[in-house]
């Protein structure tokens, strides 16, 4: 699929492109996306450009669909949103938001647009969103976006090289 552009009231969501390299560098060196999202740690420039490829790659193969999010007035990045096909019919949500633009309620704004576009153009009727046990900030972001907090998963899978506790939710196309 190609790649589309959505917009919010604060925010354009579009694909990250090498221009956005320095910026990812330097977002994704944070050690709170380090320790929560699996990235490489130390992040490198070349980590950045590998990051620019899949994010391209993945709309291509239509396994994962991925933007960045920018401030629609001076264009910077404010983070990233991505679902991710798991199996017919679900996707997996991630985020992240760079440190100098959080707690504005940007998140949850681009988040919900990118699962509102995956309900109306993908063939889905959930959406999933896994946090390590202790991630009370994405939490609180999948449940401002209505998620339900399903459970808790025991040492489901390794996080900074320990198996960890997740916490798993659901946002389903219509009510149960
Ligand atoms: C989690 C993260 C994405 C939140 O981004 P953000 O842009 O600050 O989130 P928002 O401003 O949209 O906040 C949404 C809600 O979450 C709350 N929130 C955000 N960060 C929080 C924190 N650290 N602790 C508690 N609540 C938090 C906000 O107060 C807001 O609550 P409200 O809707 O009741 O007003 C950001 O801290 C981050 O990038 N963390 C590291 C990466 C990460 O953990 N990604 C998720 C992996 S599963």
């Amino acid at each position: 699929m190609e790649p589309v552009e959505l917009r919010t009231e604060r925010l354009l969501l579009r694909l990250v492109t090498a221009a956005d390299e320095a910026a990812l560098a330097q977002a994704c060196s944070d050690p709170l996306i380090a320790r929560y999202v699996p990235v490489p740690s130390p992040y490198t420039s070349q980590d950045a450009q590998r990051f620019v490829a899949a994010s391209a790659a993945g709309w291509a193969d239509d396994v994962q669909y991925g933007l960045g999010f920018y401030l629609a007035d001076s264009g910077l990045l404010a983070g990233t949103c991505v679902l991710k096909c798991v199996e017919r019919g679900v996707v997996d949500l991630g985020y992240w938001a760079a440190p100098a633009h959080r707690r504005r309620g940007l998140t949850v704004e681009a988040a919900r647009r990118l699962c509102q576009w995956g309900f109306d153009e993908l063939d889905i009727h959930r959406i999933e969103w896994w946090a390590v046990v202790g991630n009370t900030g994405s939490r609180a972001v999948a449940e401002s976006m209505g998620f339900q907090v399903e459970g808790l998963l025991r040492r489901r899978a390794y996080q900074a090289g320990e198996p960890a506790d997740w916490w798993v939710g659901g946002l389903l196309s219509r009510p149960a």
